[in-house]
């Protein structure tokens, strides 16, 4: 578990900077040329944790409505407590500290893969975020989520087999 200090943070001061630094740059933080924020900062602005999703997402679209759809090159396996599955699309509906509805993500539970439905942060002091995973609530602790983990194809156990058979038989 990791617990956050605010000592060395002040987010009030940083906002203030930020204003300030908006009102005298000639370059405008929210210029319309500027690229869209990657999908992690996007889940920071809204109240989630960025290792929610993993590093090999290769693009997303949210539509007006919340509809948020995260595109990875194949399917993959990560592990944060549990094996989590991501499909090659991954689809919710995005507000401030939730996605609900969600296809495409499933989690190992007891040797059963369950489909994720909701992903809710309700206070994030508590240090804690729900997953509904439909037979029941799961509660896990943020700091799993700190970081975005890296998913692996599932082809990639396949191949590391296949590839210690290899060594074996060169002895
Ligand atoms: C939300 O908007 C997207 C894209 O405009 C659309 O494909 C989708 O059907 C909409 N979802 C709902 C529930 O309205
Ligand atoms: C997403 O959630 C918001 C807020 O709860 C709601 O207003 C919106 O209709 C939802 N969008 C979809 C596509 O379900």
């Amino acid at each position: 578990m990791a617990y956050f200090t605010t000592t060395n943070k002040n987010p009030i001061k940083f906002l203030h900077f930020l204003t300030i630094f908006s009102l005298l740059s000639p370059f405008s933080l929210s210029s319309p040329s500027s690229p869209p924020p990657s999908i992690h900062d996007l889940l920071v602005s809204r109240g989630l944790p960025k290792g929610l999703l993993p590093e090999e997402v290769k693009s997303y679209t949210l539509s007006d409505n919340g509809t948020l759809e995260v595109f990875l090159d194949e399917p993959c396996l990560t592990k944060y407590e549990n094996r989590v599955f991501f499909d090659s699309v991954v689809r919710a509906n995005l507000s401030y500290g939730s996605l609900i509805g969600v296809v495409g993500l499933s989690q190992e539970e007891l040797f059963l893969w369950l489909p994720v439905k909701d992903i809710i942060v309700n206070d994030p002091k508590s240090g804690l975020i729900l997953f509904d995973i439909g037979v029941a609530y799961k509660q896990l602790s943020l700091s799993l989520f700190e970081e975005p983990p890296h998913c692996k194809p599932q082809g990639i156990l396949n191949n590391q087999v296949r590839k210690q058979k290899g060594f074996e038989a060169m002895r």
